[in-house]
């Protein structure tokens, strides 16, 4: 009897000591705030980034008051776990959690964020599952943990539920739902505490901007990572790869980056990070011969070192208890690792001008990768390793880039939360065209950057339509290191797929500046429809589209839209796949014009289109200023005419962004906004200008003529 009442007190003591708290706030850069739970992990994101935020931009935002209310966010500790609890409003709509490939709204989901290689389904598992989400109410929440999250999205209905659902009884009512509403988010964080960190709006993508922002910025790749990349095939020596750029001068492709597979080093699946004196008898004299051509050279490799190379002994004591085919795993979390890493790095690669590199395998699978047991010397856990681990592989080898003022842009295969500014984009082995173009959409909530890379195709159509995509992406490439496509591997497609790589240089001048806006405001480059400002709660009013009971525009824009998104503020793209002939396109409201022959096709509508295989469908908004440049091979330091193309109507100014292209010197200030003006004058005829700030001598330009579009 008196153990039973002992249990019962001991019940009720506990009870009370897991009552759920409301927390307190802290103001942390403008619009941003935080709230600490229990007792936090030492290591997080940010202590992993070592970021810091952009305050001249933070401050330059909106001033905007705590989005949520306070007293609905609460939390407890249990057992070593942090649960936490946030408010939903019914029409609340929720993007992000990290980069899925099926989906793009998660109100309705249930998740656990865990560093994977994307198996095919969206349950939390893949290349960077950010426990960041963004609300269509203009406000973002972050989970500042690098542990494996738990997360239940409008899915779970507590008891005390402030909006509860109706109560249906499924014998008689036919509304009866396996899933009735829920009213809030909760998730499980198996840590001690956690810091939680709130970013206000007020729209959509300001969120999105602070968040980046705070990330420090987005990255600002070098010019000639925005030109068109190449990949070849694995066990290539340096002859072959001599003879593929060759051929690219050939048939007149541009390139401007060829990338290494596994075959550059003497061993790899582990790796010795030391050139294959077989394949590659010296890598200085093919280094400096794609030099002379303007081609950078881009290396593949991978965390896990073998035994055969120098590195191996150097860096054991290093490492963790555990191996991956046979190689030893770095702890990057210790600068002793990185020093050595880095070391070899500059004086193998960098020093002799490697421009970048491929990281790949630092994402999953578990069945190679460490398991959640093995240990690591530095004390950080095999979930907090496998979290923060690629991030960590892109931190040290973007500061090496940096400490010797040099730009790079490389590629990696797992990111998280705060590393907008690193110079990486994801890729994977997946290779679904459509998932491939939402997984682009999703990227843009979250911070990171993908490319929907190309490499086989079935047929000619597939290849074009996947060329045609590519080239509206973070990282236009074709990685042949499995099959050794190459641009014309399907000749009757090979003229359409050379003018879509010349597009896509032609519009590095707009890429630029849309990256530069990354950079310096935090705006994504590519951006999911729902993040236009007044998308998401549009109403068609255009004749015809609506009628009295029904308006599909307003039915279109609250789905989930997968298929379409926007390059910079200006242009919407809005691929097709293989077997499709028409599509159909929503477009936000204001005018919108056709991108090739400026004729308006429509306001705040949904149209359809049969554009014809040659054709992806682009549309320029009213006002749409896209700065052009000729379709150039590489990119030199010559001075190019730029052609200025306008499209519509309305007044309009673009600021062209400007400056070496190479170096970190616009940290300095080195850089200038050419501003690019159109207005009308006294008899309301278009009018466009150029105006580069006084004594500027421009880097990258020489002359500038208007392309009025619009008939
Ligand atoms: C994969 C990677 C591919 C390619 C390949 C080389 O892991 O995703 O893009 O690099 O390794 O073995």
């Amino acid at each position: 009897m008196k153990k039973y009442l002992f249990c019962i007190l001991f019940i009720s003591l506990a009870c009370s000591a897991v009552a759920q708290t409301s927390l307190t706030w802290n103001s942390i850069a403008p619009g941003i705030w935080s709230a600490k739970v229990g007792e936090p992990d030492k290591l997080n994101f940010y202590t992993v980034a070592g970021v810091s935020p952009k305050l001249d931009a933070l401050t330059a935002m909106p001033s905007v008051n705590f989005p949520i209310p306070q007293n609905e966010i609460t939390s407890e500790v249990i057992d070593h776990k942090t649960y936490l609890h946030f408010p939903l409003d019914e029409a609340e709509r929720i993007f992000g959690l990290g980069l899925n490939f099926k989906t793009v709204e998660q109100r309705g989901r249930i998740m656990r964020l865990h560093m994977d290689h994307y198996g095919g389904i969206d349950n939390g598992r893949n290349h960077a599952p950010v426990p960041f989400y963004l609300s269509s109410d203009g406000y973002g929440v972050l989970i500042n943990a690098a542990r494996y999250i738990d997360i239940w999205v409008g899915t779970a209905v507590r008891k005390d539920s402030k909006h509860p659902p109706r109560v249906r009884d499924r014998n008689t009512d036919k509304d009866w739902s396996a899933n009735p509403y829920s009213d809030n988010v909760e998730m499980v964080v198996p840590a001690d505490g956690v810091e939680i960190i709130v970013f206000g709006g007020p729209t959509m993508l300001d969120a999105v901007r602070r968040y980046n922002l705070f990330n420090g910025g987005g990255c600002l790749p070098p010019k000639w990572g925005l030109g068109f990349w190449h990949r070849t095939p694995t066990l290539y020596g340096e002859q072959e790869v001599l003879r593929e750029v060759q051929q690219y001068a050939e048939h007149k492709f541009p390139l401007t980056v060829i990338g290494l597979e596994p075959g550059w080093q003497t061993r790899s699946y582990p790796c010795t990070y030391e050139w294959d004196k077989g394949r590659f008898p010296n890598p200085e004299r093919l280094l400096d011969s794609l030099q002379t051509k303007g081609i950078y050279a881009n290396l593949w490799m991978n965390p896990y070192i073998s035994p055969d190379g120098e590195l191996y002994k150097k860096i054991l004591p290093y490492t963790a208890s555990h191996t991956v085919w046979t190689g030893i795993i770095p702890d990057y979390s210790m600068p002793q690792a990185q020093e050595l890493i880095a070391g070899h790095f500059s004086k193998y690669l960098l020093d002799k001008g490697v421009s970048g590199f491929k990281m790949d395998e630092n994402d999953g699978f578990d069945e190679w990768l460490w398991p959640d047991l093995a240990t690591f010397p530095s004390g950080n856990t095999a979930e907090q390793m496998r979290q923060t681990y690629a991030m960590m592989m892109q931190k040290m080898t973007a500061e090496l880039y940096h400490k010797q003022n040099t730009r790079t842009y490389g590629l990696v295969r797992g990111s998280n939360a705060g590393a907008s500014s690193f110079p990486y984009v994801i890729y994977n082995d997946y290779y679904s065209h459509p998932d491939f173009i939402t997984a682009l959409i999703n990227s843009s909530f979250i911070g990171v950057l993908w490319t929907p890379e190309v490499r086989g195709s079935a047929t000619a159509e597939e290849w074009l339509r996947r060329m045609q995509t590519v080239c509206f992406s973070p990282l236009a490439m074709i990685n042949a290191w499995a099959d050794g496509t190459k641009p014309w591997s399907y000749p009757e497609v090979e003229k359409q797929v050379q003018d879509i790589a010349n597009l896509r240089m032609q519009l590095i001048p707009y890429l630029y500046t849309n990256y530069a806006d990354y950079a310096f405001f935090g705006t994504p480059p590519i951006k999911a429809m729902n993040l236009v400002p007044g998308f998401n709660s549009a109403v068609s009013t255009v004749p015809g589209t609506v009628n009295s009971t029904d308006n599909p525009y307003a039915k279109a824009v609250r789905q989930e839209i997968k298929d379409q998104f926007m390059v910079g503020e200006d242009l919407l793209v809005a691929p097709l796949f293989a077997g499709q002939k028409t599509r159909t396109v929503v477009l936000p409201q204001g005018r919108w014009y056709d991108f090739y022959s400026g004729r308006y096709v429509g306001e705040g509508e949904i149209i359809s289109v049969t554009p014809g295989l040659d054709i992806i469908p682009v549309y320029a908004r009213d006002g749409a200023i896209i700065p052009m440049m000729p379709p150039v091979l590489k990119i030199s330091k010559e001075k190019l005419p730029v052609e200025i193309r306008y499209y519509g109507q309305k007044e309009n100014s673009f600021n062209l962004y400007d400056d070496d292209g190479l170096t970190f010197d616009y940290e300095k200030g080195k850089y200038i906004r050419i501003k690019l003006n159109v207005l009308k004058d006294k008899r309301g005829k278009l009018k466009g200008t150029v105006l580069i700030p006084k004594g500027a001598n421009p880097w990258s330009y020489s002359n500038f003529t208007w392309k009025f579009m619009t008939p």
